[in-house]
Formats: C-alpha cells, structure tokens, sequence
C-alpha cells in the first residue's frame, strides 16, 4: 500500500468520530476531513433554497447543480478538508437541530452518495488523510488498512451531545442510518471496534495513534 494513506473513521452519532479524528489529524500531521459535515451542507442548502429533503429527485438535482469547492484551510493549527458552497462553508449553520433531522434524509439518495462519494475521494490531493463518517471503511476507501469503528453506549452518547447543548434523538438517527438501502452504517471488515463508553478521548485517540504506528512500521 502506498502513499497516501487514509485512516477511515467510523461510527455512530456522538461516538467521538469527531474529537477523535481530529486528536489523531493533529497526531500525525495528516489533513482531517468530516465526511457528515458535507451531507449536512446539502441539507442546509436544500432548507435554504425550499428544497423538500424528502424529495429524491429534487435533491439530486439539486446536488447536481450546486457550485461547490473542495479546499484545504488551516484552523488552529490543523489542517481541514473542506466543502465550500458558493464560496462559504457554513460551519455553524450546519449543526443546528433542524438540519440534524433533515440529514438523514439527504444522505439516503443514492445519487448525492455518488456526488459525496466522488468529492471525498478527491480529497486525496490533499495528502494522507484522517476521514470521518458512517461509510469510510466500507464504501469511500474500502482497500485501506486503517479501519476504526466507534461506539459507545446510548445513554453516553446523549449524554455528550446534551453537555454540546443539543437535544437529538440519536437512537431513531442511528436507526435511520443503519437500515437505509445505500451504504448503510454498519462495522467495515477489518475495522478494529472500539467501544468507548468508558474512554477518554485522549484514551480513544490513543489507542488509534499506537495502532496505526504499528501498522505503519510493518509496511
Ligand atoms: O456525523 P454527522 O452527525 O455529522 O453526520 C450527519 C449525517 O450524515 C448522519 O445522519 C449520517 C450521514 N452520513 C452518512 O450517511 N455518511 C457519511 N459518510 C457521513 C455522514
């Protein structure tokens, strides 16, 4: 396997996939990329331009249409990969309530998964990559031999999200997640499952660190 090499982080919502990716990102020297947040701008975009997230058609459409760049940007000090629509990421537009509900939504098109898809490949031209999301291992860099899978229990998880300040049903978005027909979320082969109810993140990212210089050293 050569360079680049990305690390593909999975998991359900408030599992730490974030914090985690980002810890290990910083670690490494390697560029972040949050693959939800791009879902989540398209369904920012759509409630902006009165596009009903329910309607297929009109979100691929939609998809389809949109001025988008990828770009690399600096922030604190890491090195981000992000989705800019018309110029603008709309970094904290998209963590509202309202697109939380619609994202599930969005993300079970199976044209926006291609258009996802193809844009986080791309993301490679910005050098080896720590990747977040629901299908990382499974779907954007099946060959990669760097596959985490995070989980912790329910009550933990929303625990985290209400200390965030945001009140989610995170059991029906995992469910919705999960049963989708297209890329479900569910635990890539060869991913190494790390349960982390119990777990700082400084624990969390731990573990990946030490597993990936391991993995590393034996290529
Ligand atoms: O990680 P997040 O909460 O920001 O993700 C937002 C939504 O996008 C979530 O409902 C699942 C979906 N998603 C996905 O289907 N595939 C990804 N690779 C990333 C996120």
């Amino acid at each position: 396997m050569k360079e680049p090499f990305v690390i593909a982080i999975d998991g359900t919502s408030a599992s730490g996939k974030s914090t985690n990716a980002r810890l290990v990102a910083r670690a490494l020297g390697w560029v972040y990329a949050d693959t939800g947040a791009m879902y989540r701008t398209l369904a920012w975009y759509c409630r902006n331009h009165r596009i009903e997230v329910q309607d297929a058609r009109a979100v691929a459409a939609a998809c389809r249409k949109w001025k988008t760049k990828l770009a690399c940007v600096e922030t604190d000090g890491l090195r981000v990969a992000r989705l800019f629509i018309e110029g603008y990421f709309p970094e904290k537009e998209i963590r509202t309530a309202e697109v939380s509900a619609a994202v599930p939504h969005v993300a079970a098109i199976p044209k926006v998964r291609e258009w996802m898809v193809k844009r986080q490949r791309e993301c490679l031209q910005f050098g080896n990559l720590v990747m977040e999301g629901r299908d990382i291992g499974t779907n954007v860099f099946p060959e990669t031999d760097f596959k985490f899978y995070l989980d912790a229990k329910l009550e933990e998880r929303s625990r985290r999200r209400a200390a965030d300040g945001v009140r989610e049903n995170l059991a029906a978005r995992d469910q919705r997640d999960s049963q989708r027909a297209v890329a479900p979320l569910m635990i890539p082969l060869g991913a190494k499952v790390i349960n982390n109810s119990n777990l700082t993140s400084g624990q969390t990212s731990g573990l990946i660190i030490a597993e990936v210089r391991k993995r590393l050293a034996e290529k």
